[in-house]
């Protein structure tokens, strides 16, 4: 700064003023943004500041992405709502202080990435450059970041794009150096928390080809082009010239690259390379700040190539199309959380290899890739094959011949249409009993026999815990549920949805489900204080709780009262504490103590669907795409209790104010007290005791007494109607028998009798 001041000197006094303001304004704004579009030597670019191209398009600095706490240097763009990463530098190697993290020009020119007084660069330009510092560093309004010779501004020794991240913008280039062999391609981040190079990638074929494709794990293609014709793709035309961009495909000695140009310098466009395998081209043309979706392809997510990972299956038509085998757990939970499913899925037994595994059969799928054939006469002899085979994991036969997996199972896909295929999976034995042709048996087993011990467990654990507790007076053998963590205790016992050690538990172990003293449930409510009433419930009132550690709790008292009470609060326990999904509300312990029954769940901070969806204010706080994914959620959770979980679960009580909601409006099934476990294979029971609530019961239901999964269709289907037209289903009109049912139905069917004789449409 010194240097300007200098010659500034011999001017007048006014003008040096002048210079002296500037001069402090011009510090003042380097602790948001250094001046302009440049970064020259011992001027380094520290985390609170950022560099913005010349005409403001685009800006250069440090971010935190997602829920991350790692630092990295990129680029974005400048007038976007959201902010969306065009470049990474440090992907791999990510700073994590922020005071001392900073990008400098070194002395010898190269761009470094340091942290605190270590020489070591996080990430670095690397280069062996000819002239000694006097390189500068720029950020183009093309989104371009160049180290050039600050003298000649035309010598550029590197640009960011020559090193692509998951983002292609105009006038970048994707395809090949023929001289190192190196490619230009985009790779995905490996979720959106997390830079790091994901599995896919999008790129040039090979050096002598003119398509463009996506591989996974750099090796696997699934998807392709076809070759550029000078105007079009072969097999997809929309990918080159459309009304946004236009290609151009260069190919000589050196290179082999395609390039593309906006069609109108005030639009904007880029593709994307995303963590779910697919490649995007996104366009902003005039308008509010938003990406429009141009094009996106595979456009099934099942197209894309193992994107489960091992072990995973994918599910066609699914919002989360990822799930692991049975007996298998997903490798990260953490990655699961933010949809990445790349690290796939483990055995939570390992096999013994030899005559204890076993197979276990799944129906209707597109097999895995790379399979190996072998000659075998009949399906037991594939059988055989594999199972003596230590490296064989399945096997699949049909009557033209025998397939075999060997490690890891990739692009596993469940079809929701027929036309698939049978695949046998090897597994560790003693905890599958079935092979494929008594499953059935087994089901008989598990419907039977299950909830059967299982409520004759509990009602012994309740008599002999009642008998301790007359024996030694008031002495307290349960836990302290002021003091319990659930956080990790309850990974012990309730850590697993599908494995028949659960099915154990849930027989032996139902008990387990911590249970609480009494006194220290009144404790955590505060002696079942008024202001801790939440609300009414079915059976009785609920509290809200609030234990040392600060966790919240929702307690739920089966009214002494009641005659219904006891059989509920059993049927609840036991179904609840097996089912863990995240469209179900979670139980986490019971009180079993002086005639009192209570159970103990998650708290839900935001109530019920009813307390929103019928309030003429509160109605405004869901939108569509809220109430989309309520939907989606209690849709998630009901094909849960009917096909996923082991046990097919009737609710039969589904009503807006059994969805409660958590601090993020996810919905949440609740009361269980009315829910019928039914065998594998059936679908339809009868009972003598019709329960549940007016208005949702399904006609043969309210009538007869048949209910079956369907009745849990038609509740939905009074719920979706609720939540869309924000009326109750009964009280929809004051004419008693014109309900929000018959009111739609209506809407279509106007001229039928029923219709017309409730409009007076005859007349
Ligand atoms: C390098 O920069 C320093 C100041 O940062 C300057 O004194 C020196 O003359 C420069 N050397 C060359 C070769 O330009
Ligand atoms: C990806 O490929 C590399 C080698 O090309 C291999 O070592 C690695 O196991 C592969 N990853 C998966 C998940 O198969
Ligand atoms: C570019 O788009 C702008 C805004 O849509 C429009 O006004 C202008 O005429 C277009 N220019 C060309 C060359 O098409
Ligand atoms: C049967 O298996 C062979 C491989 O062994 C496969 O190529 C063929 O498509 C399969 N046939 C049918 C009808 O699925």
């Amino acid at each position: 700064m010194s240097v300007i001041i200098i010659p500034l000197a011999t001017y007048t006094t006014k003008l040096w003023l002048l210079f002296a303001l500037l001069l402090v304004l011009s510090h003042y704004r380097a602790c948001f943004s250094i001046a302009g579009d440049t970064l020259s030597t011992g001027q380094p670019l520290s985390v609170k500041e950022t560099i913005v191209s010349e005409s403001g398009n685009f800006v250069l600095g440090f971010f935190r992405p997602g829920t991350s706490s790692k630092i990295y240097l990129g680029i974005w763009y400048n007038d976007f709502d959201v902010k969306d990463f065009v470049w990474v530098a440090n992907r791999e190697n990510p700073l994590s202080v922020a005071s001392s993290s900073r990008l400098e020009l070194s002395e010898d020119g190269n761009l470094l990435l340091l942290e605190g007084s270590s020489k070591t660069p996080f990430w670095s330009t690397n280069l062996a450059l000819p002239l000694k510092n006097s390189t500068e560093a720029a950020l183009g309004d093309d989104g371009n970041f160049v180290l050039r010779d600050s003298s000649n501004q035309n010598t550029i020794f590197w640009e960011s794009f020559d090193h692509p991240t998951d983002t292609w913008l105009p006038g970048a280039k994707l395809g090949i150096d023929k001289i190192t062999g190196k490619s230009k391609q985009l790779i995905s981040w490996k979720n959106s928390n997390d830079p790091a190079p994901g599995m896919f990638s999008f790129g040039l074929d090979s050096d002598r080809s003119s398509q463009l494709i996506l591989e996974w794990n750099r090796s696997q293609e699934y998807w392709s082009s076809g070759f550029w014709d000078g105007k079009y793709f072969s097999i997809f035309p929309e990918m080159g010239n459309n009304k946004i961009s236009n290609f151009i495909f260069v190919s000589n000695e050196n290179e082999s690259y395609f390039t593309y140009s906006i069609s109108n310098s005030s639009f904007r466009s880029k593709f994307i390379m995303n963590s779910s395998g697919e490649i995007q081209q996104l366009a902003w043309l005039t308008g509010p700040s938003v990406w429009n979706p141009l094009l996106s392809q595979p456009t099934e997510l099942s197209d894309v190539f193992s994107l489960c990972g091992a072990f995973g299956v994918c599910h066609e038509n699914s919002p989360s199309p990822c799930e692991c085998l049975e007996f298998f757990e997903p490798f990260s939970i953490e990655d699961t959380r933010v949809d990445d499913w790349s690290g796939g899925c483990v055995r939570k037994n390992p096999l013994q290899c030899g005559k204890e595994d076993e197979f276990m059969q799944i129906k209707n799928v597109k097999l895995p890739a790379n399979a190996k054939e072998y000659t075998a006469v009949n399906g037991w002899n594939c059988e055989v094959f594999c199972l003596n085979n230590c490296s064989c994991t399945a096997y699949a036969y049909n009557n033209s011949g025998c397939m075999i997996w060997e490690g890891a199972l990739l692009n596993l896909q469940q079809l929701s249409y027929d036309g698939g295929q049978h695949i046998y999976i090897k597994i560790a034995g003693d905890q599958h009993q079935s092979t494929k042709g008594n499953k059935w048996k087994v089901w008989v087993i598990v419907a039977v026999l299950v909830p059967a011990t299982g409520l004759v467990l509990c009602l012994f654990s309740i008599w002999f815990l009642r008998r301790k507790l007359k024996r030694k007076g008031e002495e307290v053998s349960s836990n302290d549920l002021l003091s319990f963590d659930f956080n990790t205790e309850l990974h012990a016992i309730n850590d697993g949805t599908n494995t028949k050690e659960n099915l154990k538990k849930m027989g032996k172990k139902d008990v387990e489900l911590p249970l609480f003293s009494y006194e220290s449930v009144s404790a955590a409510t505060k002696n079942f204080s008024a202001a801790n009433k939440l609300g009414e419930g079915g059976f009785g009132p609920v509290y809200k709780g609030k234990l040392l550690r600060g966790q919240e709790i929702a307690i739920k008292m089966l009214s002494k009262g009641s005659g219904q009470g006891f059989e509920e609060f059993r049927n609840e326990t036991i179904l609840i504490a097996k089912l863990q999904h995240r469209n179900l509300v979670r139980l986490l312990g019971c009180c079993v103590e002086q005639d009192e029954k209570i159970l103990i769940y998650e708290y839900m901070p935001n109530k019920s669907l009813d307390f929103y969806i019928f309030d003429p204010i509160k109605k405004k706080m869901l939108d569509w795409d809220a109430r989309i994914r309520i939907i989606e959620g209690i849709a998630q959770g009901i094909l849960y209790l009917h096909q996923h979980s082991r046990l097919r679960i009737i609710h039969r009580d589904l009503k807006p104010s059994n969805i409660l909601l958590d601090s993020e409006m996810n919905p949440k099934i609740s009361d269980f007290g009315l829910a019928r476990i039914v065998g594998g294979n059936d679908t339809q029971a009868n009972t003598h005791r019709i329960v549940g609530t007016y208005g949702y019961m399904s006609p043969e239901y309210a009538m007869e007494g048949l209910y079956s999964i369907k009745s849990d269709v038609f509740s939905f289907g009074v719920l979706l109607l609720e939540i869309v037209s924000g009326k109750k289903n009964t009280g929809f009109n004051k004419n008693e028998s014109l309900n929000l049912l018959i009111y739609v139905c209506c809407f279509y069917t106007p001229t039928s009798s029923l219709c017309s004789s409730l409009f007076n449409l005859n007349t």
